[in-house]
């Protein structure tokens, strides 16, 4: 798909700002504190909801605005265009297609899916599992969207749960829950080692080709739980530890899954750069899984790709872009030379006027 006009209002410096982007590469350059970065989170809202950066769902709201919206063009790969819109108002979303107000944002998410790559990408390699989690299950949306529902159903459940360990409850009151949990943990597990197993090559070629200094790559994944034993015996077997602590410690709430390379004895000896060449290993498998398993590829967006990957990385990125007919962002402080621009490439200068 490619986002043809993105708008957006009272996002971050800008009071309003818009941006006609070509269909394949766009470089979106600018100084620092010009909202480069602030374009590609406006796609990426729409995609997902939340903003890549820190703060909550209110941070990217201009200072003294009270709500923002950001707004899409997108032409689908059936040639059918959609209009895309997401507003937040106080603590909530509105978000609207070709004018029609939504009751949930999966249309959104589903018709306008964006990868991000950027400075803070060696925490999905580095970082907490959380952020392993949502890169995984952002996934399965893609391919199961029924998934939105079981999250939904397994995060009440696992609420549920933590209240009746906090108020002391009876063996007898867990029971449904944990039934339930079982249920639930199993069918999100099975998404999300089926998503993983068919993401699993694409991110070994893409890893032969961007790092193979680092060696064969291999993918680990946990559920959250003891497997043999099972979900709802191992929660009968913690309950008593919950209970001292508050909360449930297995669950699909605790999943993970690790990037695994030949070379490395652990993760933590991967420098930042090779953690950031590492993410950006699953930003481009992704999105060719997408493509092979949706019939779209994303919006990629891939902000300050300089910044901490060397020549020869970057050189690979900007080979492996120009030989697709994807769209993409990137970004820079530098506008880039004629002669590393591929044909058809667009260079937009980013301004900030007032910011406010
Ligand atoms: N909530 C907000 N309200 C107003 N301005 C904001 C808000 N949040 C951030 N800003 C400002 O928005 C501007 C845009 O930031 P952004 O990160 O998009 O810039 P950038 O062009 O990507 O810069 P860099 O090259 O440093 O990465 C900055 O000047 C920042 O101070
Ligand atoms: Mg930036």
């Amino acid at each position: 798909m490619n986002i043809e006009l993105l708008r957006a209002s009272n996002l971050r410096c800008f009071e309003k700002v818009s941006l006609a982007p070509g269909p394949g590469i766009n470089w979106l350059v600018g100084p620092n504190g010009a909202g480069k970065t602030t374009l590609l989170e406006a796609a990426y809202i729409l995609s997902h909801g939340r903003s890549f950066r820190a703060g909550g769902r209110t941070a990217p709201r201009r200072r003294g605005a009270s709500d923002y919206l950001v707004y899409a063009e997108v032409l689908r790969v059936d040639k059918s265009r959609v209009r895309l819109g997401l507003t937040r108002v106080d603590d909530r979303w509105v978000g609207r297609c070709n004018g029609e107000d939504l009751s949930s944002l999966a249309p959104l998410f589903e018709a306008c899916p964006v990868v991000y790559f950027g400075p803070e990408s060696h925490t999905l390699i580095l970082g907490p599992a959380e952020e392993r989690r949502s890169f995984l299950d952002w996934s399965v949306f893609h391919v199961e969207h029924a998934s939105l529902s079981l999250w939904k159903a397994w995060r009440r459940a696992l609420r549920q749960r933590n209240a009746l360990l906090r108020q002391g409850a009876a063996e007898r009151d867990f029971e449904p829950w944990e039934h339930e949990m079982d249920q639930l943990a199993v069918r999100i597990h099975a998404m999300r080692s089926h998503c993983l197993s068919g993401l699993e090559p694409y991110l070994v070629e893409e890893a032969s080709h961007l790092v193979p200094e680092l060696g064969a790559l291999q993918i680990h994944y946990r559920p959250g739980w003891d497997e043999q034993m099972g979900l709802f015996g191992q929660l009968n077997l913690d309950r008593e530890r919950d209970r001292e602590r508050g909360f449930t410690q297995h669950g699909a709430h605790r999943a993970d899954w690790s990037l695994v390379f030949g070379d490395v004895a652990q993760r933590e000896h991967l420098s930042r750069g090779q953690a950031k060449a590492a993410a950006l290993v699953c930003a481009l498998a992704l999105t060719r899984w997408l493509n092979d398993n949706v019939g779209e590829y994303p919006l990629l967006c891939l902000d300050d790709l300089e910044s901490e990957l060397d020549a020869v990385h970057t050189t690979r990125v900007t080979q492996w872009l120009s030989g697709r007919l994807i769209q993409s962002w990137l970004t820079s402080t530098r506008t880039p030379t004629p002669d590393t621009l591929a044909a058809g490439t667009r260079v937009f200068h980013v301004e900030h006027t007032g910011c406010g």
